[in-house]
């Protein structure tokens, strides 16, 4: 089994990272990313690997079509061992949603692999395979968002850090806050049947491709919430997921990515 300890590589081995698009589940390199999603991620923020896998086979069979999800797995290895499942340092995966804008759903780079650039580089593979898809169907890529949890200001030290880590990933690849919006969505870690348990509020984040910066007004961040609401949640105005997330009150902006990773004490004062 592979570990997030194993540190596999000799100390140059990361001056080059190798970024490669996965069409074969039953790789082992496919494998080994399934085992650091579930390792780097808690349950309440993923959703089963198999239908990761799923989407992996489609690839095959397919080109970007208008009207339909266009996704991706993308990993990550030093260059010359991308066939040893040991030697995985990061994966990312996500989508093109048509009319939409680009989504990316996760990422995670091994313990031993971070803070070498790999999550950076895994972001700009990512939009670039996007912009190429986008192209095929003569659209043009606004932007692409993600969403991510941020730990209760009470979490342990780890979580923290680990918050840290993810908001200067996102600062670095130039993704901006949606600053005001606290998006609610399922938890995938409840029971099917327990409709009590409660959504799990996440932040969000965009980083702005086609369209400008400046046009990202709160009218149209309004807009690209409540339309991944309707996207990905299939939550439509009158749902109580999406009237919570965007009640009449919320005023939406953008705000550098490092100032979501401002911890904020129990009493909400930023420390
Ligand atoms: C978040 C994560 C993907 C970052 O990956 P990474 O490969 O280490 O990131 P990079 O090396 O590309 O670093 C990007 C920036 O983050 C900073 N950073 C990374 N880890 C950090 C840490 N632990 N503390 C502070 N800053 C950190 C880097 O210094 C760099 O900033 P800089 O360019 O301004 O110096 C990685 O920590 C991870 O897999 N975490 C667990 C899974 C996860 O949280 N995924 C995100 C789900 S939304």
């Amino acid at each position: 089994m592979q570990s997030q300890h194993a540190a596999p590589v000799n100390d140059t081995a990361l001056q080059k990272v190798f970024v490669w698009e996965a069409f074969d589940a039953t790789d082992l390199m496919t494998q080994a990313a399934a085992k650091l999603y579930e390792h780097t991620l808690t349950a309440d923020e993923r959703i089963p690997w198999m239908w990761i896998e799923q989407s992996v086979q489609d690839r095959t069979k397919s080109k970007p079509r208008s009207g339909e999800w266009s996704r991706h797995l993308l990993l990550a290895a030093p260059e010359g061992r991308q066939d040893d499942p040991d030697a995985l340092a990061g994966y990312v995966y996500g989508a093109l949603l048509p009319g939409y804008g680009g989504y990316l759903c996760y990422i995670g780079v091994a313990n031993w692999a971070r803070r070498m650039g790999v999550g950076g580089r895994l972001y700009e593979q990512f939009f670039k395979v996007l912009r190429v898809d986008a192209g095929e169907l003569g659209e043009p890529l606004p932007f692409v968002i993600w969403e991510s949890h941020r730990p209760d200001p009470l979490a342990e030290a780890g979580d923290w850090e680990n918050w840290t880590a993810r908001t200067r990933l996102f600062d670095r690849v130039g993704g901006q806050w949606v600053d005001g919006v606290d998006f609610l969505s399922p938890n995938f870690a409840a029971d099917e049947e327990d409709d009590a348990a409660p959504p799990v509020p996440l932040q969000l984040f965009v980083k702005p491709l086609d369209t400008p910066e400046a046009a990202f007004t709160p009218e149209r961040l309004r807009e690209v919430v409540g339309g991944l609401h309707e996207r990905v949640y299939h939550n439509l105005p009158g749902t109580p997921m999406y009237d919570r997330t965007l009640p009449a009150s919320c005023e939406p902006r953008l705000r550098p990515a490092r100032a979501a990773g401002v911890r904020k004490s129990e009493r909400g004062e930023l420390v």
